[in-house]
């Protein structure tokens, strides 16, 4: 019998196409500044240091010249036997921008983790639980954390969701079931062309739900499995996270915290 392999041929495709509207910058939010580096290069050399990349495709603001230069001055910087750095034009969804990046896979990737950007400082320790899941088999697996918060659910109200209308609450979840969900998102490579192959049949509606890749895994059948994920793995939305990324990286815990 042979032996188990310790690790899969793994892409990760990072997305990074996003405006960055909440955080308010007026520059995509992978170029804003944190710790003096633009948040991508966090990023980036987040996933390298993980060791578990083959491959790493960028998903960009489609035509940013800033943010391909960066890219292009990365590649050079990592050394021989590093991971190949592929760069492509992301969609105008996040899941467009996903496959954009899955068009650019190389041939031989047999596992694929979907990262966001904006989790600029996500621990090593997450690339590995999840990639450790897909080697023990998993077809699919996500990062979670314990929701804190009490969660209620509300009538849905026709129009614009942001303007704080009053609303009426219907019920209250059960917290012990709730989960947070981070990235990076694991799959097998054929479990994720499936699941991006079944969103074509979505129409806008349906499509505009799906707000991660996992979600896709879900409505295929295939079971979805949780690993631990991390506080630090904030995803920078708003200007808050963005003064809390920059304590993490230089607050009195300094930048050597690591929470695994
Ligand atoms: N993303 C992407 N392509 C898009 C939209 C989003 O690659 N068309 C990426 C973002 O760059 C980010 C991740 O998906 O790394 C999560 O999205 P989000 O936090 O919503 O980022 P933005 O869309 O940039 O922010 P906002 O929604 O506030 O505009
Ligand atoms: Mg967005």
């Amino acid at each position: 019998m042979s032996e188990s392999p310790t690790r899969l041929v793994t892409a990760v495709i990072v997305v990074a196409a996003g405006s960055g509207q909440r955080l308010g910058y007026g520059m995509p939010k992978a170029a804003v500044p944190l710790g003096g580096e633009p948040i991508l290069m966090h990023a980036l050399r987040g996933i390298v240091a993980s060791g578990v990349a083959t491959q790493v495709c960028v998903a960009l603001p489609a035509g940013d010249q800033d943010l391909r230069r960066l890219c292009d001055d990365f590649r050079e910087e990592l050394a021989d036997g590093g991971p190949l750095l592929t760069v492509v034009d992301g969609g105008s969804t996040r899941a467009g921008s996903v496959r954009a990046g899955i068009a650019a896979l190389m041939d031989g990737i047999e596992a694929v983790l979907v990262h966001d950007a904006a989790r600029a400082l996500t621990p090593e320790s997450v690339f590995h639980r999840v990639s450790d899941s897909l080697v023990a088999g998993a077809a699919a697996v996500i990062p979670v954390l314990p929701v804190v918060d009490t969660v209620k659910t509300v009538a849905a109200t026709a129009g614009d969701d942001t303007a704080l209308a009053p609303e009426v609450v219907t019920g209250t979840a059960r917290r012990e079931e709730l989960r947070a969900v981070q990235t990076p998102q694991g799959f097998t490579i054929g479990t994720l062309l499936k699941a991006h192959e079944a969103a074509q049949g979505l129409d806008g509606q349906q499509a505009a739900a799906v707000t991660d890749d996992a979600m896709l895994v879900e409505m295929l059948g295939t079971p979805v499995h949780a690993v631990r994920g991390s506080t630090q793995s904030l995803k920078i939305t708003t200007p808050l996270d963005l003064i809390f990324a920059e304590g993490l990286l230089e607050g009195p815990l300094g930048a050597r915290w690591v929470e695994g």
